[in-house]
């Protein structure tokens, strides 16, 4: 029998009244990857941040190598050879891509070796085959880039245990591939892998065990073998149930937004699609092939150059998303911590802020008990967990936080919805809910426009899918020709 790397030992850990892990134990053995799933709150990041040394446990014992040791921050971690890649990119706009990457190598020497420190970032990201130039600053990155970017500072290190939270959520089906290339040689190596994801399909690819958490408590562990999607789920929400959804097919109806030659130099060009009422346009593509500049020019937050844009068979041009939003649209932003939530506010606040003049009486007084009412139906609705709506938004798990800044647009109850990674960080349960809503809010006639990199969630939520490659558009398929293959063909570059 070989012996684990690292062990937790009857972990606890209590933030306020919300007991986040209760008597957890894991063991990390060489060589393995080992999935850790639960729901949204279920404590996986919490367990991560106590493997890390950024929280101290309450209770229980952490165990290198058959030793008990203590870790007091992350870079004592990582000189155990224990490195994460966090569930929220932490990245330092004001350096650039390569600084980013080796800014956990500590100052080893006075002198910066900065050609070297380039081609080895170069080298990691051609490794991740990811397009991204490594002297380019890292403000305004996307949020897949970001990820890219947290993901080679981990690969940098010598490490002997990788731990990486959802390291997938923002990104598409090739970029995982390369991911999961790369963390299979380092198992081969020896190294342990610890992996967290919500996407079924990933984790049985590449796990070899499968540890469940629920409510802060260990469930089980068990050989990947063993498990399987439906077992996996019932023990992360405790009973049975489906994990996908179907969507109701519909006639569509009037045309609602209407996109011409849209572009914008050097970032996307010459787009073109329609959305009606009622229909769902979904936008695939890898990292970096520009969905989300089409979306922030749509919203105003970025100019296009050339093109039209019509709604409603009015032709507009939209500069302010202040102006976006009395057009009738609403953008709910793939990176939550940006644009999305303002984290030391409530979260009933957060949810009611666009629409904040509905709960406000005739003395212009907001009436919080319409206000906390409408929290409550979203935190119900999309199980939003949490003691209590009055709560800081802060202090939710990130997929708690995903479905806050979701609940926040849905209330504003726009004529075109433009979703960016909707259910990236979302559990299985509320996922399966949030394709719900979105089904009938396009029942109810609403347009909606989603980008995903979750390929499946893609097929089964779009009418139509605009396939898009560095700022190209490859393909626009319908929803009766759209495959796996012809997405990922079209998103590769490989026009039919
Ligand atoms: N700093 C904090 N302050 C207060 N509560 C916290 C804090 N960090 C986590 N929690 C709470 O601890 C619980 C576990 O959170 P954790 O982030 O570990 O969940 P998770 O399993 O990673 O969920 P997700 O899948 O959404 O990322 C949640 O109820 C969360 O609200
Ligand atoms: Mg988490």
């Amino acid at each position: 029998m070989t012996e684990p790397i690292l062990e937790m030992r009857g972990i606890s850990k209590r933030f306020g009244t919300t007991q986040a892990l209760a008597d957890v134990s894991l063991a990390l053995y060489p060589g393995e990857i080992h999935a850790l799933l639960g729901e949204n709150g279920a404590g996986k990041s919490t367990l991560i941040k106590v493997m890390t040394g950024i929280h101290r446990p309450d209770q229980g014992e952490v165990w290198l190598n058959g030793r008990s040791i203590t870790i007091n921050n992350p870079l004592e971690a990582q000189r155990h050879g224990i490195a994460a890649i966090h569930q929220e990119p932490m990245i330092f706009p004001d350096l650039n891509v390569a600084e980013n990457i080796f800014i956990g190598h500590g100052n080893r020497g006075s002198i910066v070796r900065w050609r070297q420190m380039y081609r080895e970032a170069a080298d990691i990201l051609a490794r991740l085959d990811v397009k991204l130039d490594v002297r380019s600053s890292a403000r305004g990155l996307t949020l897949a880039a970001q990820q890219v970017v947290e993901i080679a500072k981990a690969l940098s290190l010598d490490v002997r245990v990788l731990i990486m939270d959802e390291p997938t959520a923002s990104l598409s089906a090739h970029e995982v591939d390369q991911l999961f290339k790369l963390a299979k040689t380092l198992k081969a190596n020896g190294v342990s892998i610890l992996f967290i994801s919500h996407r079924m399909e990933e984790v049985f690819s590449i796990a070899d065990r499968v540890t469940v958490l629920r409510d802060g408590r260990f469930v089980s562990t068990h050989p990947a073998s063993e498990v399987t999607p439906e077992s996996a789920i019932r023990d992360m929400v405790g009973r049975h149930m489906d994990d996908f959804f179907a969507k109701t097919d519909k006639e569509p109806g009037d045309l609602l937004l209407s996109v011409r030659g849209l572009s914008k130099d050097n970032v996307f060009h010459d787009i073109n699609f329609d959305v009606r009422a009622g229909e769902v346009v979904g936008f695939a593509g890898l990292v970096g092939s520009r969905r989300t500049d089409v979306a922030l020019a749509l919203f105003g937050i970025e100019t296009a150059d050339a093109g039209s844009v019509t709604l409603n068979g009015q032709p507009v041009t939209i500069r302010t998303p202040q102006q976006a939003v009395k057009l009738g649209l609403a953008y709910v932003t793939e990176d939550r911590r940006q644009l999305g939530l303002t984290m030391p506010m409530s979260i009933t606040t957060n949810i009611t802020l666009p629409t904040l003049h509905q709960y406000a009486n005739r003395f212009g007084l907001v009436q919080q008990r319409a206000e906390r009412q409408t929290a409550e139906t979203f935190q119900q609705r999309l199980s939003i967990r949490t003691p209590d709506v009055d709560r800081p938004a802060g202090t939710l798990s990130g997929g708690n936080q995903q479905k806050v800044v979701l609940s926040k647009w849905l209330n504003t109850q726009p004529r075109l919805l433009i979703l960016d990674e909707p259910t990236r960080g979302i559990d299985v349960g509320a996922k399966a809910e949030v394709h719900q809503i979105i089904d009938e809010l396009a029942q109810q006639g609403m347009g909606i426009i989603m980008i995903s990199s979750d390929l499946p969630e893609v097929l089964a939520m779009s009418d139509r899918i605009v396939v898009m490659r560095e700022g190209r558009q490859m393909a626009t398929l319908n929803r009766s020709e759209a495959t796996q293959e012809r997405v990922m063909a079209a998103a590769m570059g490989q026009t039919k």
